[in-house]
């Protein structure tokens, strides 16, 4: 047991439940024993859950049954009492129409299954996309003591010796195979090449992106979101993992004490060092929100001008997840980072971020360059506002084509996501690679749920002439394994009545990313016209979960977290009768 010990055994959450001598207690007690354990196996302990989101449809989980042991291993030798609590697992390759309509679900369902049960606090696992951000919302707004374990990613993808990249690669011969330069044969061999081993996607995703920003804020054990998953490192992870979060009870440790504006800056930082996925401003903001600090996507944009990208990794650059931890990590990166942190904020080693990283080093030069030879001179993402973007919209300029970041063309407006799949493939279609696509109805309303459409189809014409980038503007979001010069979370979005929702094709659109602009040259009163005369669609859901998220969902630059989940207001502690 840790010698900081400000907690007895009496003052434990479980104890309300297990202790009393009284009549419901007798309930929890027997109901106990009917699994086999003893007094002895919980009395004066920390009961921790944890919280698994593994399932049988979700591949980047597919190791958290197991590993799931192995934290539990650590909770026994650390003197705590492991119970697991299955959450739903938000498989992103499988949930339709998209993950992000349920992040919130899983957020209140990790923060209900804390609540409701006699648990003192919590352990964490996921990692697929959507799972980072639902699983930290949920365990801030609860307050126990919690502690992420994060899936990691999968080993590279191979193809005839040739390293495949999750998502990215796919994109890519999705494009060559539709150009007609590789065949089915190719095509089904690449399937089976690309997802070797459990764990999440292995490019700079949403996922990687997602597990990293957590270890920067401080809430996983030191090095833990770089760790491959089959990687014998990771068990080894899990199993510290439980063995730290009973001393973190007893410590009383929880997300508040560790989650500051400074923790959330240098979680923007490595995000922008990172080169990372677009969507992780959405969760930042949201998660930021829950601990009670008002997160803009302003301070991204000013973070962004200040930290390049360092991490040589795809779509951004050029190695994977693999090598990124061959290469040190993310303590290396983070050191690689040299005075752009704020290294004194505490961790959930009880230790500081600064402590964390000491000693760790950069292995691979090529993989985690310096930041004086950065990959791109900018931060990861950029939020440009205009007519078009009153509340803002971002984009990921490192990965776009370079020509494209100061552009000004005639827009080829789809009304929703069938009417873009179905003009992209005509061969008659009127498009130049200087047209602008723009897609509406995609956003957290009108999708639903925001789906991650924003890397429009470059039109199969274009494709067949050779062209692989042209700006493409949606309130939608985009995959973070996916590139290109997409302009993305516009909000407010269109099917609310933003400004998006009355762009006509032939309307000129003019970006300028050094500047932070994105202009509709469409006059005022024109604009006012349109909005007149446009009517608001029905919406998506007339009952059931859909009409509960329609009414309380938030726009993309608040974070889209519900009204009623937001903020710091205390929910009292469940009455035991
Ligand atoms: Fe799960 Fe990419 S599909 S992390």
């Amino acid at each position: 047991m840790n010698n900081s010990i400000t907690k007895s055994p009496e003052r434990l959450r479980s104890y309300r439940w297990l202790g009393p001598d009284t009549l419901r207690a007798f309930g929890h007690r027997s109901r106990l024993k009917q699994f086999g354990y003893e007094q002895a196996d919980w009395t004066g302990k920390p009961v921790i859950g944890i919280i698994n989101t593994w399932s049988e449809i979700n591949p980047c989980h597919g190791h958290l049954r197991e590993r799931a042991e192995d934290v539990k291993r650590g909770i026994w030798q650390a003197g705590g009492f492991p119970i697991e609590l299955p959450a739903m697992s938000l498989a992103e390759p499988f949930v339709k129409p998209s993950t992000m309509l349920y992040r919130n679900l899983l957020a209140m369902e990790c923060e209900e299954l804390l609540r409701s049960h006699p648990i003192d606090a919590a352990v964490l696992m996921g990692g697929c996309d959507k799972t980072t951000p639902g699983l930290i919302m949920g365990a801030i707004s609860m307050g126990l003591p919690a502690i992420y374990v994060p899936a990691g990613p999968m080993l590279r993808g191979n193809w005839h010796g040739q390293t495949l990249g999750s998502g990215s690669d796919v994109w890519k011969f999705w494009d060559e195979k539709r150009a007609g330069n590789i065949g089915q044969r190719e095509w089904s061999e690449i399937e089976g090449g690309i997802a070797r081993s459990f764990g999440t996607c292995m490019v700079m995703g949403t996922a990687a992106t997602m597990m990293a920003i957590v270890e920067a804020l401080g809430l996983t054990l030191p090095g833990a979101s770089s760790i491959p998953a089959p990687d014998a490192n990771h068990t080894r992870m899990c199993a510290a993992s439980g063995r730290r979060i009973v001393d973190m009870v007893w410590e009383d440790l929880i997300p508040k004490k560790i989650l500051s504006p400074a923790a959330f800056d240098n979680a923007i930082r490595v995000h922008m060092a990172l080169g990372g996925s677009t969507n992780a401003i959405i969760h930042v903001i949201a998660m930021a929100r829950r601990a009670g600090i008002p997160l803009d996507m302003a301070r991204f944009d000013e973070i962004s001008r200040q930290v390049p990208v360092i991490a040589n990794i795809s779509p951004s650059g050029k190695y994977l997840m693999e090598d990124f931890f061959y290469a040190g990590g993310l303590r290396a990166l983070m050191t690689a980072m040299g005075g752009a942190l704020e290294l004194s904020c505490l961790t959930v080693t009880g230790g500081t971020l600064g402590e964390n990283i000491e000693g760790a080093a950069v292995f691979l030069p090529d993989v985690i360059h310096s930041l004086d030879r950065p990959i791109y001179p900018e931060g990861a993402t950029a939020v440009l506002t205009g007519n078009l973007a009153p509340r803002g919209c971002v984009m990921k300029p490192a990965a776009a084509d370079k020509r494209l970041l100061k552009h000004r063309g005639r827009a080829i407006a789809f009304e929703n996501y069938d009417h873009m799949a179905l003009e992209v493939e005509r061969d008659d279609l009127q498009v130049t690679p200087d047209h602008v696509l723009v897609l509406k109805n995609a956003g957290p309303k009108g999708g639903p749920g925001m789906p991650e459409w924003g890397m429009l189809p470059i039109p199969k014409k274009l494709v067949k002439s050779g062209v692989r980038d042209m700006v493409r503007i949606s309130d939608g979001r985009m995959s973070g394994t996916s590139y290109g010069a997409c302009i993305l979370h516009v909000a407010p979005e269109s099917f609310v009545g933003g400004p998006l929702a009355f762009v006509e094709t032939g309307d000129e659109i003019e970006i300028d990313v050094a500047a932070r602009r994105i202009r509709l040259h469409v006059s005022d009163e024109e604009l006012n016209r349109r909005h007149a005369a446009w009517t608001p669609p029905p919406l998506r859901y007339a009952r059931g979960y859909g009409a509960m998220y329609s009414q309380h969902i938030g726009q993309a630059d608040e974070g889209c977290d519900f009204d009623f989940l937001q903020g710091t207001a205390p929910v009292a502690e469940p009455e035991i009768h």
